[in-house]
């Protein structure tokens, strides 16, 4: 794919120069920074750069907590309580880091509905929506063994019931899950080896989300209407663009400030709202907790790994045709993995040949209900799994299943699409009426 024309870095000065020709460093910013983007994007392009701040924080405020932090099971706990008690501003870092991660997952989850909503995924953006998912899987890898770590009553059976998982897949299962615990059972080693992949992941995240920016770099960034920059000429892509800086970096660092005030006072006035008390009382393995909750953002998957219990006629098809090897946590343990893969594979189930949700008037009914759907999920997770719950889980992981493999592949067949607009620059004038220039390069004026 062609990259849309601009203007690129030349160097003036004899430094410059000298430089350019060993390292293009200066180039290399300049071309990132000041890369031709939409003009019509609106705030729901706003989380990329919240979660490139979110990152930044947690491995900040990670790094200066690992100062302080003791790896082991008979220090942990007080380690921690050491850190919000006498380290110097120990108590704010350490709910920062806490509640950073929330707002990560927060963050994130709005990133992916605006991906599932605009069609970004959509050709030729399909490598970075599988980075981004495997960023998200890292993220979910991360924030589990973190919550280890405290030492808490969550903390432990959290994770003897999440490395449990692993440990009903046939045959390996049990070796697999010693493995991963480097033992029977969640102890010392476990929590070592916890903190120590805690440390690395965020480093491998990084890595991920700049190839994650150098995919949508290269193809250009997608639009609230999802048709393409016209690349024929200069003159036609500064039409439809303008540079990243200044325009966009104002207007995400606005977006920054705003979430930060709201994370700030999370963070200043009620930084345990969202927290579970039980992980104040130190891990205990003889007594295990009323309710086993993971952290809210888990809650929708972990509401499709309870719902398949032994009762549900599919699980039991599946149980007697594969001998009794799939039984209902196995089906659980599938479900639960089957559900972020299919949100990984939305690419390709998706066939409508319009990107935009904007112009799909079914489809966005089937969204909205899937939106719905996650955020009765992410309730139902954190309710005990019988009775009536345990049915509003059932429909709600169907739904999560008929949408990806059902309704998205049928809709691009059934759904009469309304016509998208010819450009962006059409759109952007439509929206900000005639009088609106915004031309592009240093010349573009921003619409009132
Ligand atoms: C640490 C996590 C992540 C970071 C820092 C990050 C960063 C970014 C940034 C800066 C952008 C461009 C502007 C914007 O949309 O805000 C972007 C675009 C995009 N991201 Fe992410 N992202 C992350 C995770 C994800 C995840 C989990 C997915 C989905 C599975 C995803 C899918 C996409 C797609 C498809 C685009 C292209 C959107 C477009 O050009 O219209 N990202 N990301």
């Amino acid at each position: 794919m062609a990259g849309i024309p601009h203007d690129h870095y030349e160097p003036k000065s004899g430094f410059e120069k000298w430089l350019h020709r060993r390292l293009p460093v200066v180039s290399l910013i300049y071309d990132t920074i000041m890369i031709p983007t939409p003009k019509n994007l609106n705030w729901m392009w706003i989380w990329g750069v919240v979660l490139v701040f979110c990152l930044v924080l947690q491995i900040v405020t990670g790094i200066v907590l690992a100062m302080h932090y003791t790896p082991h099971v008979d220090m942990a706990f007080a380690s921690v309580e050491h850190i919000m008690r006498n380290v110097n501003g120990g108590h704010m870092l350490r709910y920062i880091h806490q509640n950073g991660a929330m707002f990560f997952f927060a963050a994130v989850y709005l990133h992916i509905f605006r991906g599932l909503y605009y069609g970004s995924y959509k050709a030729p953006r399909e490598v970075t929506w599988i980075i981004g998912m495997l960023i998200y899987v890292l993220m979910m890898a991360t924030a589990f063994m973190g919550y280890v770590l405290p030492w808490g009553q969550m903390s432990f059976w959290g994770a003897t019931v999440i490395t449990g998982l692993f440990g009903a897949i046939p045959g390996i299962g049990g070796d697999l899950q010693t493995w991963l615990l480097g033992g029977p059972a969640v102890d010392n080693p476990t929590l070592t080896r916890f903190f120590s992949l805690h440390y690395l992941l965020p480093f491998v995240i990084l890595a991920l989300v700049i190839v994650h920016v150098w995919a949508f770099h290269t193809t250009g960034n997608g639009n609230p209407t999802g048709v393409e920059v016209r690349r024929a000429s200069r003159a036609e892509a500064q039409k439809d663009t303008l540079p990243f800086w200044p325009y966009f970096v104002i207007k995400d660092l606005f977006a920054l400030a705003v979430v930060l005030v709201v994370f700030f006072a999370v963070v200043g006035f009620m930084p345990n709202f969202m927290g579970h008390p039980d992980n104040y009382i130190e891990a205990n393995p003889l007594v295990t907790p009323a309710h086993i909750v993971p952290e809210w953002y888990f809650l929708p998957f972990y509401a499709i790994l309870r719902a398949f219990t032994a009762d549900v006629w599919a699980v039991q098809l599946v149980q007697f045709v594969t001998f009794g090897i799939v039984d209902a946590k196995f089906f659980g343990v599938l479900a639960m993995f089957g559900s972020m893969l299919v949100l990984a594979l939305v690419p390709w189930l998706d066939t409508s040949s319009v990107r935009s949700g904007r112009y799909r008037p079914m489809f966005r009914w089937w969204f909205w209900l899937f939106i719905v759907n996650f955020v009765v999920l992410t309730w139902v997770g954190s309710r005990p799994a019988e009775g009536i719950y345990s049915s509003i889980a059932l429909i709600g992981s169907a739904y999560w299943f008929a949408y990806f493999l059902i309704i998205l592949p049928l809709l691009g067949v059934l759904e009469k699409p309304l016509p998208p607009p010819a450009t962006i620059e059409e759109d952007f004038r439509d929206h900000y009426g005639p009088d609106a220039h915004g031309k592009g390069g240093a010349a573009a004026t921003p619409a009132e």
